[in-house]
């Protein structure tokens, strides 16, 4: 596992930014892994300055997201369907045919994940998945458990997920309660893995996750088993770090 210590939010998102980027130079017709949530924003941002700049062609890039909210449908402004196009999709050339992410509209959850699966199988396996940290480590939506999930999957959100996810909502009734979420095999099966963190506020996740025991109670810990992780967090994330 390498980490990479950035001195805040900003260069972070360049750090993670530039490998992505490099990602797509070196196999333009490469299969990303797309996360959700505030941290990875400033990336995308950064993503779409460089395609402005001429500097990126995403033409060729097929994406898989990690995880989608079951029961909202595709134009609420909450949904991960929503903010990827909001955030990067519409904002660079990428087939939007290529892009993927689990169909949260589908009620039915073991055909919403068998779907999922059989896309992730087909377009043959991530080149580089990024992720996000949640503060209880988890990863996706891929909450902690007594387990480590191995495909898509429909999860229970855990209180303090949905409590975390409710400054986006009306309401804490709004947030939805499950989700669909790739697993952790799926997740660990990627070549390259890059986790972007920022913030005090994730700084005892930080630390459970990279510095402490691997264990499904702390899913993103099964992380330090990964071949090729990369680690871009703040100072601020990396406080509890000696
Ligand atoms: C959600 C997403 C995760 C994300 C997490 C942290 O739960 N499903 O993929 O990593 O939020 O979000 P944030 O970056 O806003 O702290």
């Amino acid at each position: 596992m390498v980490i990479i210590k950035t001195k805040n939010y900003e260069e972070m998102s360049a750090r993670a930014a530039n490998i992505i980027a490099a990602q797509v130079t070196m196999k333009p017709n490469c299969i990303l892994g797309l996360a959700t949530g505030s941290t990875p924003i400033g990336t995308y941002a950064k993503l779409v300055e460089k395609y402005n700049a001429g500097e990126l062609d995403f033409a060729g890039v097929t994406s898989v997201n990690l995880d989608e909210y079951k029961g909202l449908p595709k134009e609420n402004d909450q949904s991960y369907y929503y903010f990827m196009h909001d955030h990067l999709f519409s904002h660079i050339n990428i087939d939007q045919r290529r892009t993927f992410l689990p169909d949260g509209t589908e009620p039915d959850a073991k055909k919403a994940c068998e779907a999922y699966n059989d896309i992730i199988h087909s377009v043959g396996g991530i080149d580089l998945q990024l992720l996000g940290l949640g503060h209880n480590g988890h990863i996706g939506f891929n909450e902690p458990d007594d387990c480590f999930a191995l495909e898509t999957h429909c999860v229970d959100l855990t209180e303090s997920t949905i409590k975390a996810n409710q400054r986006f909502f009306a309401s804490y009734d709004d947030v939805p309660k499950q989700a669909y979420t790739m697993g952790i095999k799926t997740i660990l099966q990627a070549k390259k893995v890059v986790v972007v963190v920022s913030g005090a506020d994730k700084a005892e996740a930080v630390y459970k996750s990279f510095f402490g025991p691997v264990t499904p109670q702390v899913p993103a810990s099964i992380l330090q088993l990964h071949p090729d992780c990369i680690v871009v967090a703040d100072e601020a994330a990396l406080s509890l770090v000696k």
